[in-house]
This record gives structure tokens, C-alpha cells and sequence, in this order.
């Protein structure tokens, strides 16, 4: 039986259209899940989105529609956008589904009968115009003592009935629980953080609100809904068939990867594996924090009006290109500045020129010069061999690569092999050794079609389309790309298709 992998986003709140760095996340989640396909494993990859609380409510109420209805639209632009980036996602999950809402009711049950839930009130500033809860910090004080939100409404110190979440007690447990599964919260620099955010002391967390009725309710008490986080990271173990435990799905539990944005790691990495055990079920493996896409350095808002829109990017550039560059121009991990030239830059030079012509250039000469069959796999000299074992090597570089969600080192151990067989194409220069040596140049096409191939098994997962097709040019059999396939020679004398350019330079109209 093959091995199980389970990965997936975070579920996307529906108050608006989804842009540049919703589509980040799905892409990298994407390209991880096509990877340990690639690599033999079973992999249930989820993505969705998130509809309940106050903010849905409230645009609800404005567009004069009712919740559910403003939802269903909203949640399905996002479904859109998973189609037409082509993602492979193998669940899409809404938190108003009746499973989900099931789950969320059944694990409060489960955290509340462990007696780490109780009532309480939430105590703060509220101002009742906004149906919302300031820190103090966040008023403004008028000359009459009253206080005033930021958008003007009057805001009063109230208290509201509240559920409460023991987090207070859970610190020492999630201090044990960081230190003996030291790879739980990446990057690293993250990992520091939430760690000095809970040595710092944690609060009881509130997990109930009667301020508002668009949420699941809480078992035995109606008034009140549950906290949108607790509904939220609930649809994780939702989508594995909780509470069903005997169900095939739930082998998929625990996730071995939440991959998500810097700004929800906190609820992510502490608030979750605190529900978590205090339900008595087993936190995920792993959470990843990337960083976030500016706008020129700037936040994007819509507003500002600089909102990138990932499916104009994926029409002008090509999907694959965009894949390509988002996940190679930043480490994963950091922040980063889109901008369209950088784009075109790397399409042109990485893509176009260093692997689109070396494809090109091996594949046309092996039409013109070898009948337009694959040659014999006898290697000759020591950069033959020099070659071929950096290229077999990458297996193993880019899986501890991927392991630790490093996308861009293994793009660009990948592009090392990719330069050392533009080097050598160009010192073995086979266009010359067909007037001198047939035998030679035959020798280092086929070595140079070896390597492509590797490359473009390892590169399928980043750029699926692009390598199908170059994988259809070398001559590899679909039933022959899967990584374990790499094992199996090509047999040569087969016959290659005609050779036509994968990757097409970009010519900037706009410039
Ligand atoms: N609904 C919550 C997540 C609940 S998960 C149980 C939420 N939704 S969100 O729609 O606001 O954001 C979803 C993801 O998009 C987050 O991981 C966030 O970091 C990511 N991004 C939103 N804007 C981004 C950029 N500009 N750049 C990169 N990622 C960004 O939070």
C-alpha cells in the first residue's frame, strides 16, 4: 500500500474576490502534492473556504441576501480559481457543509467533557454600530471621556456571555510538544516566535459569541455560535471524516502539512494542537509559514487598487510560468515584491534560454542527425559520466528539498544540472562531431536526453503541462514519470516526435 500524505491551505475567507496571495499558497500546496505523488505516495490535498462570522453577515446584510446565498457565491469564485490554476486538490471544503458543521460540534463536546471548556463573559470595548470589539489601543477618547472606534462609531465597555477555551493551562504542554517535534513549526524564525508567545503566558481563549447568529451553534446552549476559529481549523479534520475515527479517511489524520500564511500561524500553531489534545486527538506533524506577495512593497488592498489577480497573470504569462516564478523568485518563507519584470525576466532567461533551448537544441540535432531516434545509452568519456550522476543525484538533493518546503533550493539545484548541460553542450559541441565522429555525437545527444529527462521528471510537479510535453518530445512513456521510474532506462532507437520550442520567449508589447 502506498504511503499517505495529506497537505492542505488554509480555507479562504469569502468576503472577497481571491487574488495573488490566496493563489501562492494553493500553488505551493499544489506543487508539494504533486510531488509526493510524483514520489509514490497517497495524497489527500485539501483547500476550501471559510463562511461563517460576523463579517459574512454583515456584507450579506448589505448586498439585502441572505448569508448562505451570498456564500454560495463568493465560495464559488474560489472553486473557480482552484479550476483554472488547475490544482489538484482532492477536497474542497465549506464550513457550512453539514459534515463540517458535525465535526465542530461533535470536538467541542469532546474538549468540554474533558472539562476545558467553561462560561464566562467577554469583556471589552464594543461598539455596537460596528458589531465589533476594539482594544483599547485602537480608540480614540473625546473631551467627554467617551470613547470612540476607528470608524467613528461610540464604543462602550460591555460584557457578553462567552465560552471559554482553557489555553491558560496548555502552555507547558505546547513548550513539550515544540520541543520534542522540533520540525512541527517552519521556518525556523517562526518557530522562535510562537515559542517566546507562549513562554510569555497564555489567556483563556474566547470561543463563543451571542453578538451574532451566522456560525454553528454551540451543543446545548443556542444562543451562542462558536468562534470562527474554532469552527475554521476545525475543517481540517472535518475533510478526514471526523468524527468518523473508523473510517478509511481518518488514516489521513494526523495532517502532515498545514501550510500557511505568516499572519495565521499563531492560531495554526498554537490555538489548534491545543484543541487538539485537549480532545485527546493528535496534533498535526508540521505547520509552514510563508511570507507575503507586496505590491511594489506595498500591502495589496482594494482600496489601494493594486490587487494582483492571479488569472490575468496566468493568461498573459502561461500558468506554468507563473508556478515557476512564484515559487522561485522568494524563498518560501520570506516576503516578496511581484513585479512583472522580474517575471519576464526569469520566463525568458531560466526557462526559455537555459532549459527551453537546451531541450531544443539536443532534440533537433537527434532529428536531423539520428533519423529522429533515441540513441544508444553508452557513455564515453568522464563528462559523461560528470553529468549524468549530478543529474541522477537530484533525486535525492530535491526530495530533502521538498521534505522541508524549500522550493526555490530545489528549483535551483535543479538549475545547476541545467547549466552544467548547457556547458557541456557547448564544449562537446555535437554539431561539429557530426562531420568527426558519428559515434561521439550520438553519445552526447543520448547523455544529454538522459539528463532532460531527470529534469523534467523532478520539474513536473512545478510545471505539469510544460513537462508533459517535454516528457511527450524525449520519448518517455506516461506510464514512465513517476519518480521511481528513473530506474528504468530509455530504449533506445525509439522514434521522437518532431521538436517544437516548450518554453517561447515573452516579448513585452507593454515595453
Ligand atoms: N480564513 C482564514 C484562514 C483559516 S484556516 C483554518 C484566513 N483567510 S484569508 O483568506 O484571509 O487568507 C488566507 C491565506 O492567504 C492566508 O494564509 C494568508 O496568509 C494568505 N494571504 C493573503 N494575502 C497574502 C499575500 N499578499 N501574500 C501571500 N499570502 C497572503 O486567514
Amino acid at each position: 500500500m502506498k504511503p499517505k500524505f495529506f497537505i492542505t491551505t488554509p480555507i479562504y475567507y469569502v468576503n472577497g474576490a481571491p487574488h495573488i496571495g490566496h493563489a501562492y499558497t494553493t500553488i505551493a500546496c499544489d506543487v508539494m502534492a504533486r510531488f509526493k505523488r510524483l514520489d509514490g505516495y497517497d495524497v489527500m490535498f485539501l483547500t476550501g473556504t471559510d463562511e461563517h462570522g460576523q463579517k459574512v453577515e454583515q456584507a450579506a446584510a448589505t448586498a439585502g441576501i441572505d448569508p448562505q446565498a451570498f456564500t454560495d457565491g463568493t465560495s464559488a469564485l474560489f472553486r473557480q480559481l482552484t479550476d483554472r490554476l488547475k490544482i489538484s486538490n482532492t477536497d474542497f471544503i465549506r464550513t457550512t457543509e453539514d459534515r463540517h458543521k458535525c465535526a465542530c460540534q461533535e470536538l467541542w463536546k469532546r474538549v468540554r467533557d474533558n472539562g476545558q471548556i467553561y462560561l464566562g463573559g467577554y469583556e471589552g470595548w464594543y461598539a455596537i454600530r460596528d458589531e465589533a470589539f476594539y482594544d483599547e489601543g485602537e480608540l480614540t477618547t473625546r473631551p467627554d471621556g467617551t470613547k470612540v472606534a476607528p470608524s467613528g462609531a461610540v464604543a462602550e465597555w460591555v460584557i457578553e456571555p462567552s465560552y471559554f477555551f482553557k489555553l491558560s493551562e496548555w502552555g507547558d504542554r505546547l513548550l513539550e510538544f515544540y520541543e520534542t517535534h522540533p520540525d512541527f513549526i517552519a521556518p525556523a524564525s517562526r518557530r522562535n516566535e510562537v515559542i517566546s508567545f507562549v513562554k510569555s503566558g497564555l489567556r483563556d481563549l474566547s470561543v463563543s459569541r451571542t453578538s451574532f447568529t451566522w456560525g454553528v451553534k454551540v451543543p446545548g446552549d443556542d444562543a451562542h455560535v462558536m468562534y470562527v476559529w474554532f469552527d475554521a481549523l476545525t475543517n481540517y479534520i472535518t475533510a478526514a471524516g471526523f468524527p468518523d475515527e473508523s473510517a478509511a479517511l481518518w488514516d489521513f489524520w494526523p495532517a502532515d502539512l498545514h501550510v500557511v500564511g505568516k499572519d495565521i500561524l499563531r492560531f495554526h500553531a498554537v490555538y489548534w494542537p491545543a484543541f487538539l489534545m485537549a480532545a485527546g486527538i493528535a496534533p498535526p506533524k508540521r505547520i509552514y509559514a510563508h511570507g507575503w506577495w507586496t505590491a511594489g512593497g506595498e500591502k495589496m488592498s482594494k482600496s489601494l487598487g493594486n490587487v494582483i489577480d492571479p488569472q490575468d497573470l496566468a493568461e498573459q504569462f502561461g500558468l506554468d510560468s507563473l508556478r515557476y516564478f512564484l515559487l522561485r523568485e522568494v524563498p518560501f518563507g520570506n516576503d516578496g515584491t511581484f513585479s512583472r519584470k522580474a517575471l519576464i525576466s526569469r520566463l525568458n532567461t531560466e526557462l526559455a534560454n537555459d532549459l527551453g533551448n537546451l531541450a531544443q537544441r539536443s532534440l533537433s540535432l537527434i532529428a536531423r542527425n539520428c533519423d529522429g531516434e533515441l540513441p544508444d545509452d553508452e557513455t564515453a568519456s568522464q563528462a559523461d559520466d560528470e553529468l549524468l550522476g549530478a543529474a541522477n543525484a537530484l533525486v535525492e538533493l530535491v526530495r530533502a528539498r521538498m521534505e522541508r518546503q524549500a522550493f526555490g533550493d530545489a528549483l535551483e539545484d535543479i538549475w545547476k544540472v541545467i547549466r552544467a548541460a548547457n556547458a557541456y553542450i557547448d564544449h562537446q559541441a555535437p554539431w561539429a562531431l557530426k562531420k568527426t565522429d558519428l559515434v561521439r555525437m550520438r553519445c552526447v545527444l543520448r547523455v544529454l536526453v538522459d539528463v532532460l529527462r531527470v529534469v523534467a521528471t523532478l520539474l513536473q510537479p512545478f510545471m505539469p503541462d510544460k513537462m508533459a510535453e517535454m516528457l511527450d518530445q524525449l520519448g518517455v512513456p506516461p506510464d514512465m514519470r513517476q519518480i521511481a521510474d528513473l530506474d528504468r532506462p530509455l530504449l533506445s532507437g525509439v522514434a521522437l516526435p518532431a521538436p517544437k520550442g516548450v518554453f517561447p520567449r515573452f516579448v513585452d508589447e507593454a515595453e
